[in-house]
């Protein structure tokens, strides 16, 4: 039987051993010799062969072997046998070479052997191993791994993602400091400031029944310190958002946020194509070539179907109205006679695809992206078919389709029809899934690097179920110049001085030039329905700014743990955050957010009325619970 866990903390001696003479990544073969070194850290494995124990110890640098012999060591051998894995050590010995040389560690040509060990603090057995040599053996749920995630972080995996994210910080630094950037902290206390998500509420205990609000982003502040004369302005800063997560969003994640005063387009996307050159050479050792490609939000919507085109592969969206025009078959010709568009997808090679890779094709269309119906086309050497009776859709039309759509023989054409853009955005994500299934999707994180520009967005879009205008970015982004007199006419079709950096198919950022003139601002706001009482409440202290000379500004804010994603080449945000949220934004470890004692709310003039049924994560809470408590 294992020892016990009271037993085995009498191991740790509070005595002290001394200092730690190297890292467990230092020794090498011309360190052979040294006979009084002392290495620190935790044992990875230990191998008992009797009489002779090997120790793997590590730390944030390496791994190094101990060997104890017990001929030479009684003490520290004895107490090497009773070692489990993730006990802290300390060791004292002579630096000599490995009989059986491993060439896979810098470390591995060198061990040492210890006279002395101690135990400086006892692991109960780990609920998963967090071993460097079983990096790829990871079994543990994720569940399991963000409850400890003080191990997790042992691993080497997350170990290499926060030192990487660690080189872009120290890059970004580097790179605004040499262009004159001043970096300035904002308040985390302030007052809400629209970007499209729910605020994070924070109550005043001063100021009973008001609230500040946690930055969405620092949008205002920078734009004042730009009136304030900075110029220049750039921070490293977290960001909070209530909205719904994915694998690509968090409720706090980090901005590296800029504005810059007299700025044009050029001027920023020159400065952000720098800041990724040098990012992908500091951690990547990869030259990225600039200036990056740009197109318009019209070109990516109908070429690609989304804002953030993946334009490592093909199959761009066609338009295959005017080949189907009057073909006789029903659905087409009321959705092309109303205005709507027939767009296709071509998935090379794949005309022979089984019935049942078809029905769930078609499932998914209908199920996951909300399109009516697939319609499918076959490309043959003497012909072409579609999956409905030619009496339906004579063939002469579905080969012109096919023609229009650039498919050759054996090619399989996918066909949406509906109203434009949301055909196009479901054509998009039929696209990103077809491509998926055929592999044509390189990993994340490998070459190639293909940065985008994304410009000319519309300055507002039109939601049907609200019937009113919204800011396709936030309401301080300038309209185009020559679109200004076309405000109040024709609000949809003014384009603003906004845009995104797109890499791979996700967004990395987003900025604009913004507004500076107080009316012009006003103008927008009341097109977006906030009054001039409504905006002198809110946004107040801007407009009042734009009163005493505010020059002309712009930025950009990108998502820092995006980067670092796809720098490690990593699945998931949460894997490149040492303690994030959860799916439904809880922190297992701290099982954050927790109750609060009904002292503080009375404090804060607040009372809770919980509604059961109002608490969606209820069951997800429980769920995991569960899964925790089963191992
Ligand atoms: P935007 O809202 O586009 O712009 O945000 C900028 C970038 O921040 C990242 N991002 C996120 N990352 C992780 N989790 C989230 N929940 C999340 N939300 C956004 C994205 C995004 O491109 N104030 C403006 C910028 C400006 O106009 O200068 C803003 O915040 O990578």
């Amino acid at each position: 039987m294992s020892e016990s866990s009271e037993r085995r903390a009498d191991l740790a001696r509070p005595d002290s051993h001394p200092a730690r003479t190297h890292t467990c990544g230092d020794l090498r073969g011309d360190d052979v010799g040294d006979d009084d070194v002392v290495l620190k850290g935790w044992v990875d494995t230990r191998r008992d062969l009797g009489g002779l124990v090997f120790l793997d110890v590590r730390d944030r640098y390496g791994r190094t072997q101990i060997v104890l012999r017990g001929e030479d060591a009684e003490e520290a051998y004895e107490t090497a046998h009773r070692l489990r894995s993730e006990d802290v050590i300390s060791v004292r010995g002579t630096v000599q070479e490995r009989q059986d040389p491993n060439d896979d560690l810098p470390t591995g040509r060198i061990e040492v052997a210890a006279r002395e060990l101690v135990v400086l603090s006892t692991a109960d057995p780990l609920p998963f191993r967090v071993s460097a040599q079983e990096e790829t053996e990871l079994t543990a749920t994720e569940a399991m791994r963000l409850k400890h995630r003080y191990l997790d972080l042992r691993r080497p995996e997350l170990q290499r993602n926060m030192r990487l994210r660690n080189e872009v910080y120290q890059t970004t630094h580097r790179h605004y400091n040499e262009h004159d950037f001043v970096e300035v902290e904002t308040p985390v206390l302030m007052k809400s400031t629209p970007e499209g998500a729910r605020d994070f509420l924070v109550p005043s205990r001063l100021h009973p029944g008001r609230f500040y609000a946690l930055p969405q982003s620092p949008q205002t502040y920078k734009q004042l310190l730009m009136v304030g004369g900075l110029d220049r302005y750039v921070q490293i800063v977290k960001c909070f958002r209530d909205e719904d997560l994915r694998a690509d969003r968090q409720p706090e994640f980090t901005q590296v946020d800029v504005e810059m005063t007299f700025a044009t387009e050029e001027e920023v996307y020159d400065l952000t194509e720098g800041h990724m050159q040098a990012l992908w050479q500091d951690v990547l050792d990869t030259e990225i070539e600039t200036p990056f490609p740009r197109m318009t939000y019209d070109e990516a919507l109908r070429r690609y179907g989304t804002d953030k085109p993946d334009t490592r592969f093909g199959m761009e969206i066609q338009d295959l109205s005017e080949a189907l025009r009057g073909s006789g078959f029903r659905v087409f010709d009321s959705i092309i006679d109303e205005g709507g568009k027939v767009v296709g997808v071509v998935a090379e090679g794949e005309a022979d695809r089984g019935r049942s890779a078809m029905d769930r094709l078609e499932d998914y269309v209908t199920d996951e992206i909300g399109a009516a119906g697939l319609i499918y086309f076959t490309k043959t050497d003497d012909g072409a078919e579609a999956n409905v009776s030619e009496s339906a859709l004579p063939e002469n039309y579905v080969a012109a389709a096919c023609d229009a759509a650039g498919a050759e023989a054996d090619d399989l054409v996918l066909v949406l029809a509906g109203d434009a853009p949301a055909v196009y955005e479901q054509a998009g994500q039929l696209r990103l899934h077809v491509a998926e299934e055929l592999d044509l999707r390189p990993a994340q994180g490998e070459e190639p690097w293909n940065f985008l520009w994304v410009t000319n967005f519309p300055l507002l879009e039109y939601d049907d179920d609200a019937e009113r205008h919204f800011s396709m970015h936030h309401p301080f982004t300038a309209p185009q110049p020559e679109h200004l007199d076309q405000l109040e006419e024709k609000p949809g079709a003014v384009r603003a001085r906004a845009y995104d950096l797109v890499l791979n198919g996700n967004e990395l950022g987003g900025g604009s030039i913004r507004i500076h003139r107080r009316e012009i601002q006003q103008r927008v706001f009341d097109l977006l329905g906030i009054d001039e009482e409504e905006a002198e409440e809110r946004f107040g202290f801007l407009l009042d700014a734009f009163r005493y000379g505010a020059p002309p500004h712009g930025g950009i804010a990108l998502g820092l743990d995006r980067i670092v994603m796809l720098l490690a080449g990593a699945d998931s945000l949460r894997d490149v955050i040492a303690f994030p949220k959860t799916q439904s934004a809880q922190e297992p470890m701290t099982g954050a957010p927790g109750p609060v004692d009904d002292e503080q709310l009375k404090a804060l003039s607040l009372r809770t009325e919980v509604d059961d049924e109002a608490q969606p994560f209820q069951e997800e809470k429980h769920k995991a619970a569960r899964q925790l408590s089963s191992g």
